[in-house]
């Protein structure tokens, strides 16, 4: 995975070919870190909602858990992710799949009335106009789901401590510990939810026992068990190498007219005509393709 620049963009991690999903997650070792996630998300998503927005969806692991909404767009950079979501998703309706840069979506104003961003903000070099950019299209009073890897864990404290580590896990910086790969203070982070028009409401701090020994040692069951229970102090103290917020929407978005959805990435005019295989721009002249049930627009055709 590699960092694609664009000169007018911040850059994105590229995921196209990457086998992120069989190998992090189906043959590498992290069921706890899985189930976690999945109570976090039970607990913090409204019952129910009608469209609901993944942000960086990847292979749609998360995507089931939405059961509620009565549909959901899942959203990221990479076809081959969003290939490999629709080959374990299907091609239902209550699903659309749609490649596109987090910074620029493609979706009219106030269109969602809930969404998520899990695992996903770690790759942001500009986290402020990621979270910007996503109330945008959130309607009032929305629900937001953001979970981001925290800078101040246990282990980065004991480590710089012990003087194992250079960077201080105190300070509000960024940790860039691999290339587009941030750690955030949840300090900054609710700072920047402030400041893109959101109000934090519950914090759970998730992933507790990310350490191999109890992970190999203790049943699964146990162990996600003890995380659901520590998981209520989130909202006192965020020691954990993952920390998950709900957020909700301040302020009046307007409300996105009825039969609006996708709107122009590059110059947000709005409806888009259909083409052939294509959802052209009336406004700059740019046509997106539709390609196996996929609406791209990473980059306009021609
Ligand atoms: C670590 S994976 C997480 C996938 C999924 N949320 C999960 O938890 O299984 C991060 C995903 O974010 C996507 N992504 C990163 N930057 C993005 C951006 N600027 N716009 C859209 N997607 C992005 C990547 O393509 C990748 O699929």
């Amino acid at each position: 995975m590699s960092g694609a620049s664009h000169s007018d963009r911040p850059p994105v991690i590229d995921y196209e070919g990457s086998d992120y999903q069989a190998s992090f997650w189906e043959h590498g070792g992290r069921d706890y870190e899985d189930q976690a996630e999945a109570v976090a998300l039970r607990r913090l998503l409204p019952v129910s909602g009608k469209l609901l927005l993944e942000l960086g969806a990847g292979a749609g692991r998360n995507t089931p858990r939405y059961a509620g909404f009565e549909r959901v767009v899942l959203l990221d950079y990479s076809r081959t992710q969003l290939r490999l979501a629709r080959q374990a998703l299907g091609a239902h309706e209550r699903y659309l799949y749609v490649a596109a840069d987090i910074y620029r979506l493609p979706f009219v104003d106030g269109l969602f009335d809930a969404a998520t961003m899990i695992r996903t903000l770690h790759h942001m070099i500009d986290p402020q106009r990621a979270l910007t950019e996503t109330r945008r299209v959130l309607q009032s009073q929305a629900c937001f789901i953001l979970e981001f890897a925290n800078k101040q864990n246990l282990k980065a404290i004991l480590r710089y401590l012990l003087r194992r580590q250079s960077w201080s896990p105190f300070d509000l910086q960024a940790v860039e510990f691999a290339a587009l790969n941030f750690d955030f203070h949840p300090q900054a982070v609710r700072g920047w939810l402030k400041a893109g028009g959101f109000s934090v409401q519950r914090q759970l701090t998730v992933s507790h026992f990310r350490i191999g020994l109890l992970k190999r040692w203790l049943p699964l069951r146990f162990l996600v068990g003890l995380d659901a229970l520590a998981q209520w102090s989130g909202d006192w103290w965020q020691l954990t190498p993952s920390v998950f917020v709900k957020a909700q929407t301040v302020g009046d978005s307007p409300m996105a007219v009825k039969g609006a959805f996708f709107c122009c990435p590059e110059c947000r005019h709005s409806p888009l005509t259909e083409g052939t295989n294509s959802l052209d721009c009336p406004g700059c002249g740019r046509r997106w393709g539709v390609q196996e049930g996929i609406y791209d627009f990473k980059a306009p055709l021609d």
